[in-house]
């Protein structure tokens, strides 16, 4: 087997971290990555195209921004976000240099071709207050509410903190500044880095503020990341650019692998994709001379200021056949054949008055710990162990969970080395790696010698239909 997935973008070859500038334009979805095509490793980012037609099947189109202006020169062309207004689709992303970020406008009326505004940078030193410092300043996400373009950026206070700056503008050449929207104080010396932004209502101003704080400390059980991606909902007042109603911090996803997320929305529909990747340890697949992979785009819908995730829906169109399986009591363990698949989909629900495993993977495995409302998930004997840089553990976590679970749904997805799961109706996500080239067993046990009985199960192995 190989590690790279069928499904989840990867690039022919190189690097790819964050997913750029998702956006629908002359009857395709466009997708970018931050790319190094020389190795397999972060170095000067250039901008790779990806283009679909059903959000599941991208075709890789080439480089379309290289880090080639004296405003770039230094670190390349970093994140950031599209829109399209009229006939043009507008990439907004930053220019890293060593001492200084800025903000640059690329276009295309073709979808194919890109060219890089005269007036870059758009946004530079000379928009930003004085109390902050152009040093770190990066990923801006546009979002339009009413003709106008807003602009979410992160950025660095001179003294302490980090921030995201509102800003607007409404020809793509003049930005003028609105005010900071958000600031993290606790964050050691962590940005907060790819700020992202939909509507939950757009015409009561309500949005979700999707955010990665590097660094940020764990607490008991969450943001066991190095690098977290966490949401909070709110009303933003685009006017002042205050935003209130703030609900909890929240986690996006509790696997080992996840950060940077894009959102789309189009017809009444939210999109997301991330980098199912984490930053500061090693990356196996590089022996296939490609590192990073995006999460297969999910629909995602908010409820109760909490984000229900979904994959997408034309995945149904790569299932290459069906498996059911309806009320099976298992006593000591359950196996079987065909669930041992390394591309396939299995949606099952569980029911357990006491705690169990199920191993998705041969050394994968998830135990829903039913008497304290947690889930622990572990990948061990993988072909090449995963160190996280800080010695943090990169291979064992438990989540609290706020539902009892006695009775759970999982839904998930294994793509080569790719595993993601989403349960109860994707109330929670994880996304992982796991890079183990042989071998593969779908297993449920129940610990304690309980009952654990799956109530439905089904499977549907994926692939491309001949
Ligand atoms: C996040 C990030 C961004 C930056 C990009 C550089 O993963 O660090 O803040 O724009 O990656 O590749």
């Amino acid at each position: 087997m190989e590690y790279r997935p069928k499904l989840h973008i990867t690039a022919k070859k190189g690097w790819i971290n964050d997913p750029n500038g998702f956006t629908y334009y002359k009857g395709k979805y466009h997708l970018f990555a931050q790319h190094n095509p020389y190795d397999v490793k972060w170095d000067t980012m250039h901008w790779l195209h990806f283009t679909s037609e059903d959000l599941l099947d991208f075709k890789e189109e080439g480089i379309v921004l290289f880090p080639n202006e004296n405003y770039e020169k230094d670190y390349g062309c970093f994140s950031g976000s599209a829109i399209v207004n009229g006939a043009t689709l507008y990439l907004l992303y930053t220019g890293a240099n060593e001492n200084k970020q800025v903000q640059c406008l690329a276009a295309s009326t073709d979808g194919i071709n890109f060219v890089k505004s005269h007036f870059n940078p758009v946004i530079s030193e000379f928009n930003l207050p004085d109390d902050f410092t152009s040093v770190d300043f990066r990923d801006p996400k546009i979002l339009e509410k009413d003709g106008t373009f807003y602009v979410f950026i992160g950025a660095r206070r001179k003294d302490r903190g980090v921030s995201i700056l509102l800003y607007k503008t409404l020809d793509f050449r003049n930005y003028g500044f609105i005010n900071e929207i958000l600031r993290l104080d606790d964050l050691k010396n962590g940005m907060i880095e790819c700020p992202d932004v939909f509507f939950v209502d757009k015409d009561k101003n309500e949005i979700c503020l999707i955010y990665c704080p590097q660094f940020k400390e764990k607490v008991k059980n969450k943001f066991q990341n190095i690098h977290s991606t966490v949401y909070q909902t709110g009303i933003i007042d685009f006017e002042n650019g205050i935003l209130t109603h703030l609900s909890d911090v929240k986690e996006l996803d509790y696997g080992f692998d996840f950060y940077a997320t894009q959102t789309l929305q189009k017809d009444n529909k939210t999109y997301l994709i991330a980098w199912e990747n984490m930053w500061d340890r090693n990356y196996p697949s590089r022996i296939e001379n490609y590192v990073g992979q995006f999460t297969i785009v999910r629909e995602i819908e908010v409820k109760d200021c909490c984000i229900y995730q979904s994959f997408i829906s034309s995945i149904k169109n790569y299932y290459l056949d069906e498996y059911k399986l309806n009320n099976v009591l298992i006593k000591d363990e359950f196996k079987d054949e065909k669930l041992n698949d390394r591309n396939c989909r299995i949606e099952v629900e569980i029911s357990s008055s006491s705690d169990y495993q199920i191993s998705i993977e041969d050394d994968f495995d998830m135990v829903i710990n039913t008497n304290n409302n947690s889930i622990t998930i572990s990948r061990n004997n993988m072909d090449e162990e995963i160190i996280n840089k800080d010695l943090t553990d990169a291979k064992n976590r438990t989540i609290d969970i706020e539902e009892d679970l006695k009775n759970v749904k999982f839904d998930i997805i294994v793509d080569n080395s790719c595993i993601d799961i989403l349960i109860n109706d994707g109330k929670y996500s994880f996304s992982s790696t796991y890079f183990k080239k042989d071998g593969s067993k779908f297993k449920i046990r129940p610990i304690n010698n309980s009952e654990v009985k799956i109530i439905n199960l089904i499977k549907h192995t994926l692939g491309v239909k001949k």
